[in-house]
């Protein structure tokens, strides 16, 4: 075997180069007939030495594609010259077996004893064919994920740049993908107000603060400068070091759901309202007006109580003042289901009122520190803040037993400031089980962006804040 089995008659040097190369080496005549091969050509196409000399090179080519290549390996002789190894171009090959190959392969030439030979170097690329077409399949299915997902896909670079953003994330920013990839996210896409809050969300995300997969709520505004409300799932993406150097996001369009949420909010408490209000005037009318009446038909009895003992006159004092009494707690029941109070004379007046009737029922001792000017709310803010408080001082004095609570109400420019504190027995908020109270409160407050805080502690004293935006 070797370079000396056939015509030709290399030195030692180029015998062993010929004969060692991890690459496949082919030599032809110029009609393309197989002239030589070496052992890894022959290993590659499966054909003995024996075999593979004298056979025609197109022999070693699908059927299909024999006339072309004919027609270039003419061409070739014609128009003498170098094909490069890894020119992009790939040609497919068959073994004996029949099984089909992908194949790149350089052309050169030399002349040999007055004969043109083409020597042919051939590497095998079958395998690397298959990964790069497993890849791109990959790929595709990938892209087209990306395609059908009703949610946002963005990738952001530690720059905060725009890697990737799908086409139902373009659409929502009302921006073309091309336009989006490089653009800075925060300073492009968020409202102002939610900027750096995010940012510095963003940053500690990349420095490992965060953990590697959370979920957010932000607002995003798009090219009409429409608000959308946007829930994100983001995870960070690291390098081969290990380092992370991109964070992908996941984001779903809530703006309809949450509206939708807010509304049926709204209308449960709008609901409750009106059923106070028809609680109230039938407690007013109804019960109010017959207890009137009968104490229409008491007045009428008195100037027979003459002629009656001193045992019945007691008792019929006693009545009297019964339902004297029952009348003022009806009517104080009504102005609080229905505190048009409020409505007349503002928020401060109806706070005042309500303490008064808790000094009135109870043995707790009610402070109040009303502070700036709570006249001029908006209805539907003063009526959250008097139910709130409502619902508050009726769980400290049901709940806790305190002797003193103090309720503290200022107004400032930006904001309301509720506390209300108590001396009771405490609780621990960690177990706290809501009641229909504390989540009547938590809708309330949503609706208004407000946020509340609760500082209690079996040891003994409850302090809860609430803090409402204007
Ligand atoms: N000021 C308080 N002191 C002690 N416990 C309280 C106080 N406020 C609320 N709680 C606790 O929180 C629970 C939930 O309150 P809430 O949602 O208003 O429901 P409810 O008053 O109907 O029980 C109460 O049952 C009580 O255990
Ligand atoms: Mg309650």
């Amino acid at each position: 075997m070797g370079l000396k089995t056939s015509r030709l008659n290399p030195d030692p040097l180029c015998e062993l180069l010929f004969e060692n190369s991890t690459q496949a080496i082919l030599i032809t005549d110029s009609n393309g007939k197989i002239i030589q091969a070496n052992p890894n050509c022959l290993n590659l196409f499966e054909y003995s030495l024996d075999e593979i000399i004298g056979m025609e090179v197109e022999k070693l080519i699908p059927k299909e594609l024999k006339q072309k290549h004919t027609a270039h390996r003419e061409d070739f002789i014609k128009n003498l010259g170098f094909r490069k190894l890894h020119s992009g171009l790939t040609l497919t090959g068959i073994k004996k077996s029949k099984e089909r190959l992908s194949l790149e392969i350089g052309l050169s030439y030399v002349k040999y004893e007055n004969e043109l030979l083409v020597v042919c170097f051939i590497s095998d690329v079958s395998e690397r064919k298959k990964w790069i077409t497993q890849i791109r399949y990959q790929q595709n299915l990938l892209k087209k994920y990306l395609e059908v997902t009703g949610t946002i896909f963005l990738i952001l670079d530690v720059q905060e740049n725009i890697v990737l953003i799908n086409k139902v994330g373009s659409e929502i920013l009302g921006v073309s993908e091309k336009e989006a990839v490089g653009k800075n996210w925060f300073a492009h896409f968020l409202p102002l107000d939610e900027m750096e809050s995010m940012r510095y969300f963003f940053k500690k995300m990349l420095n490992g603060e965060v953990e590697d997969t959370n979920t957010h709520e932000n607002n995003i505004i798009n090219s009409e400068g429409d608000k959308r409300l946007i829930e994100w799932n983001n995870t960070v993406i690291r390098n081969k070091s290990g380092e992370i150097d991109a964070i992908l996001s996941n984001g779903l369009d809530v703006t309809e759901k949450r509206l939708l949420e807010d509304a049926k909010k709204e209308a449960l408490i709008i609901g409750q309202e009106m059923e106070r209000r028809r609680l109230a005037q039938e407690l007013h009318d109804g019960v109010g007006q017959a207890i009137s009446a009968i104490g229409l038909n008491l007045n009428a009895l008195e100037p027979e109580l003459e002629n009656y003992n001193l045992r019945f006159k007691a008792i019929y004092t006693d009545i009297k003042i019964k339902l004297d009494n029952t009348f003022d707690e009806i009517r104080a029941i009504s102005k609080n289901l229905s505190p048009k109070i409020l409505e007349d004379y503002g928020l401060a007046k109806a706070l005042e009122f309500l303490g008064e009737t808790i000094d009135k029922s109870t043995k707790v001792e009610l402070n109040l520190s009303l502070h700036g000017d709570l006249k001029n709310l908006d209805n539907k803010i003063s009526l959250s803040i008097y139910r709130i408080v409502q619902e508050l001082i009726s769980n400290a004095i049901r709940h806790a037993k305190p002797k003193n609570i103090n309720l503290y109400v200022t107004r400032s420019s930006h904001n309301i400031l509720v506390i209300v504190e108590d001396d009771g027995i405490g609780f621990d908020p960690e177990k706290l089980t809501t009641g229909l109270g504390i989540s009547n409160l938590k809708s309330r407050l949503e609706l208004l962006k407000g946020q509340f805080n609760i500082d209690s502690s079996t040891q003994g004293g409850t302090s809860i804040s609430i803090n409402i935006p204007l």
